[in-house]
Parts: C-alpha cells; sequence; structure tokens
C-alpha cells in the first residue's frame, strides 16, 4: 500500500498520456506556440504498462488516462490493450473530439468512466474558450456515449464573466440527460492568468442555482473529489470540485504520472520523481514512488493558500 505521513492511502493514479493538444482551452494552455514534449521523452506503450504494473501491484486500483489529450496518442488502443490486462478499473478524460475513432475499443477493454472537458452549450461561446470549434461534433459523441451505457462525466471550469451561463445551461441539460456535470473552481498554473477576482466559487454558484432550481443534495462517494447535488426529478445530477474555496486534501487517494514519467502527489506539488530514467537505468521503482508519497504534503502541495506560481501548466501535469 502505498500510505503517506498522514495515513492517506493512494489507490488512485492519473497517467498522462502526452502533453500535446488539439485544443487550447484558455484556463489550461494559452500559448498557442506549445507543441508537446518529443515523443522520445515521453513514456512508451510497454513503459507506461511497466509503471502501472508496479502502482496496482502496490494498491492502486483505478487508473484515469488523460493528457493534454490523450487520444492524441497514436499508440492509445496498444496502451489501452496493455493497461486492461491489469487488476484496475480504468477511465479516461478527454475533450471529446476523436473519440469515435475509439468507441469500440473503449467498450472491448471494458472502459466505463469517461470524463469529458465541456466549458460551454453554446457554439460560440465553447469556440472563445477553446479556441476550436466542433461543439457540435463532441456533442454526438456524447451522446453515442450515453446509448453504450457509458457512465459519463463533464467537467466544466467555472470562469467568471465568461461561462457563467453555461452552469445553467448544464443544470437544465441534467433534466433529460443522466450525465454528471462537475463544476471545478478555476485553479492557478503556470501562465493560465490566475488570479482570486477569476475565480467563481461553488457556494456563490449554488446559491444563485437554488434561486431557480429545487435542488437536493445527494450523498458523495468515498474520495470524491465533488460535492454532489441533484434537481429534483432531474434524471442527471451536478456538483462541485472546491480546490481553491474548500480544499478536500484530507481525503485525496490520488497520485499523478506526467507523460515524461515524472511521479507528482499533488496538483500544486513542488517536487516531482522522476520514475522514467530510473525505470531506463533498470533502477528499483517502487523504493522511488515510496519515497515521493511519504514527501506528500497534508495540503495544497505545502502551499498555505493557492496562488499563482505552479511550476508547470495543467497540460504539463496531466488533468
Ligand atoms: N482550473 C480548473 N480546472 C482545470 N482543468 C484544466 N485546467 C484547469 C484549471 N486551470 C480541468 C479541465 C479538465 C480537467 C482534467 O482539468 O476541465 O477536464
Ligand atoms: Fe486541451 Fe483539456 Fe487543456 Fe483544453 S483543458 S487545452 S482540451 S488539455
Amino acid at each position: 500500500m502505498l500510505i503517506d505521513q498522514f495515513g492517506r492511502k493512494h489507490t488512485y493514479l492519473r497517467i498522462s498520456l502526452t502533453d500535446a493538444c488539439n485544443m487550447r482551452c484558455s484556463y489550461c494552455m494559452p500559448l498557442s506556440s506549445y507543441h508537446g514534449t518529443k515523443s522520445n521523452k515521453l513514456m512508451t506503450a510497454d513503459e507506461i504498462f511497466e509503471l502501472a504494473s508496479i502502482f496496482v501491484q502496490n494498491g492502486i486500483t483505478k487508473i484515469r488516462l488523460t493528457g493534454g489529450e490523450p487520444l492524441l496518442r497514436k499508440d492509445f488502443d496498444t496502451i489501452l490493450k496493455k493497461l486492461a490486462t491489469l487488476p484496475v478499473n480504468i477511465g479516461i478524460t478527454t475533450n471529446g473530439l476523436l473519440l469515435d475513432k475509439h468507441f469500440e475499443n473503449l467498450v472491448k477493454h471494458n472502459v466505463k468512466h469517461i470524463n469529458i472537458s465541456l466549458d460551454s452549450l453554446d457554439a460560440e461561446e465553447f469556440k472563445r474558450i477553446t479556441h476550436t470549434g466542433q461543439l457540435e461534433k463532441i456533442m454526438l459523441h456524447i451522446s453515442h456515449l450515453l446509448t453504450l451505457n457509458m457512465i459519463v462525466k463533464i467537467n466544466l471550469v467555472m470562469l467568471k464573466n465568461i461561462n457563467e451561463h453555461a452552469i445553467i445551461d448544464f443544470v437544465k441539460w441534467t433534466e433529460k440527460h443522466p450525465i454528471d456535470v462537475r463544476f471545478i473552481e478555476f485553479m492557478p498554473f503556470e501562465k493560465n492568468d490566475w488570479n482570486k477576482e477569476k475565480v467563481l466559487g461553488y457556494e456563490t454558484v449554488l446559491n444563485t442555482l437554488a434561486e431557480q432550481f429545487d435542488i437536493l443534495k445527494i450523498e458523495d462517494e468515498t474520495n470524491s473529489t465533488s460535492r454532489n447535488y441533484k434537481v429534483k426529478g432531474f434524471k442527471g445530477n451536478f456538483g462541485f470540485i472546491t480546490t481553491v474555496t474548500n480544499p478536500f486534501c484530507e481525503s485525496c487517494n490520488r497520485l499523478r504520472l506526467t507523460a515524461d514519467g515524472k511521479l507528482r502527489n499533488c496538483l500544486f506539488a513542488k517536487n516531482e520523481t522522476d520514475l522514467l530514467t530510473p525505470l531506463r537505468n533498470g533502477e528499483n521503482i517502487l523504493e522511488l514512488i515510496q519515497q515521493n508519497v511519504l514527501s506528500k504534503a497534508a495540503a495544497l502541495g505545502g502551499m498555505n493558500d493557492l496562488h499563482s506560481n505552479s511550476d508547470r501548466s495543467m497540460i504539463q501535469i496531466g488533468g
């Protein structure tokens, strides 16, 4: 078991497959010149499998494939096929654009949990936020996932004065669709132009929603990162990820592996442990993982308060 000095058991590993993306969401990756890390610096499919196996042998029960955009990996199918042989629950976080090429494989390898980053239901607004269009295509892909009985969650980053109305649109959307929408407080990462004034806190949003909808609190799963609700009689749910106004670090069970093979024990951690170079040199990886877990700070990577000085952007850390 990977237990840190505060007794937190780590059972959940997020693996970034690439730091490249085919979108340019303003809150994530404003740099249009950013093209991602050279492929020889990224973990290969075999290396991902090898590292994942070590984590799974040591208590990881859930793996989520992230990015960048994980479906940009040409060898995504190979990676998935290998990981599917491990006794672990696999999910994926994607922007949804390339899903149509992967429906069959996702079903075949029993990937049921698909999270889609989607910040607006309005085509123009979506384009302004992502700097790419194609909302319609993503919506078709979401409908198809539902016909395949996938468990679909939508991630929406709440941006003050930018997509506030989308929050209401998405809550209305849960009336007829069995979807979970998670409204995420805007977090600071390198060069994403964050400041406290731009954060739309969950309490404010919840109060506004309560003026319009009959809202019920629903139970949050163990280690859930969101506070969950639903509108009475609606099919779907919604929740808030309150990292900025109410961090939930005491129950954190997550570790992150960046696409270039570095272990990060927190989104806001100051240090990472390179696992890829030692793996290539035949060194003992488990020891490095254990040391990294033991160095995990109690909260927010050791910051007293969130501020805008993270050393990596979200796309490099892996969402
Ligand atoms: N603040 C909050 N959430 C973010 N994401 C990306 N960047 C940020 C940020 N600055 C979210 C996206 C993606 C998820 C993995 O992380 O919604 O779906
Ligand atoms: Fe790409 Fe996701 Fe970042 Fe948007 S949030 S730029 S889709 S990695």
